[in-house]
């Protein structure tokens, strides 16, 4: 397959890293928004982090500006029509990601790849939205997407052994490690993160030790970077408690049930870095 041109959808957080990794490796790169402002945000941000790569001497001056003339942005879904392949980064909701499937399918050509970067929508019913399931696939990068190497390469029910192959192929072209994954409730990566997260609420409700406690013994103990409450902290409270919330609808076993308090620091809207509070204080 034959990809020069690539399309993202979602300007924020994550979509803003893929348009950098895909840019700098190489790509065209058309960044989609129905947002001006994020699109300007997700701009700034790509122009921060390719600046300090380059003070770091990681790319030359020169990678660096081919990397950003190599990205056009829009606020019309209509301009991924041209497009090689396209990544959807777009706000995880069902139904928004349903309807922008059915809208790329209408209007990109029916030979190409449709990714995306769901932290846990299911991949077969995004591919039962669209006329080519067998082309549907997910590309779900981890956040900071510049940075952080693995890509997780879901399949859906539908999803074909080529479309697999080539989007293997495209991580690594990208410069991460792929692992291949079946689409089930959160992945591998939240299946396992998010209930482990979840966990440690559980402990620090009940008592069992302090926050500092808990994440002390799993920095210590386990070798973790950071501990898990420091960590939902960094994801997001309300992330954690919809992963959460999807695993125990769509698994249906108690082990999945959302802690409580986390519940109750959502509703406080206490949801961590991006509020300014979470288990701990940010200034
Ligand atoms: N943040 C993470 O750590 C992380 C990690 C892996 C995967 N993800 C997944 O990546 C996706 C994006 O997450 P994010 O953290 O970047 O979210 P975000 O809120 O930072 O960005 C989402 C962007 O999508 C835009 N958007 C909404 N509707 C749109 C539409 N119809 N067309 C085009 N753009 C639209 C929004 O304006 C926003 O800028 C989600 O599916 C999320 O689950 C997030």
């Amino acid at each position: 397959m034959n990809i020069k041109h690539i399309a993202i959808i979602g300007a924020g957080a994550v979509g803003s890293g893929i348009t950098q990794v895909c840019a700098a490796s190489g790509y065209r790169v058309t960044m989609i928004d129905i947002y001006p402002q994020a699109l300007e945000k997700g701009l700034a941000t790509i122009q921060k982090s390719l600046g300090k790569l380059a003070e770091k001497g990681r790319i030359t001056a020169g990678q660096q500006s081919a990397a950003l003339e190599a990205i056009a942005t829009s606020g019309d879904l209509a301009a991924a029509a041209r497009a090689d392949l396209v990544i959807e980064a777009a706000t995880e909701n069902p139904d928004l990601k349903l309807r922008v499937f059915r809208e790329l399918d209408a209007l990109t050509r029916p030979e190409i790849i449709l990714a995306s970067n769901t932290s846990s929508i299911s991949l077969t019913k995004i591919g039962a939205a669209t006329k080519r399931p067998d082309k549907v696939v997910g590309m779900h990068f981890f956040n900071p997407v510049p940075l952080m190497t693995l890509v997780e390469v879901v399949r859906g029910l539908g999803t074909s052994a080529e479309t697999v192959a080539a989007t293997v192929e495209l991580s690594q072209k990208l410069g991460k490690t792929p692992i291949e994954v079946n689409d089930s409730p959160g992945f591998i990566s939240n299946r396992i993160l998010c209930p482990m997260i979840n966990e440690a609420i559980y402990a620090l409700m009940e008592g069992v030790g302090t926050r500092e406690a808990i994440d002390g013994v799993m920095k210590l103990g386990m070798n973790h970077p950071m501990g898990p409450l420091t960590l939902a902290d960094m994801v997001g409270l309300d992330v954690v408690l919809f992963v959460m919330e999807v695993l125990h609808r769509d698994l249906g076993e108690d082990k999945y049930r959302p802690c409580p308090l986390l519940a109750r620091m959502v509703d406080a809207g206490y949801l961590g870095r991006k509020s300014g509070r979470g288990f701990y204080q940010y200034s």
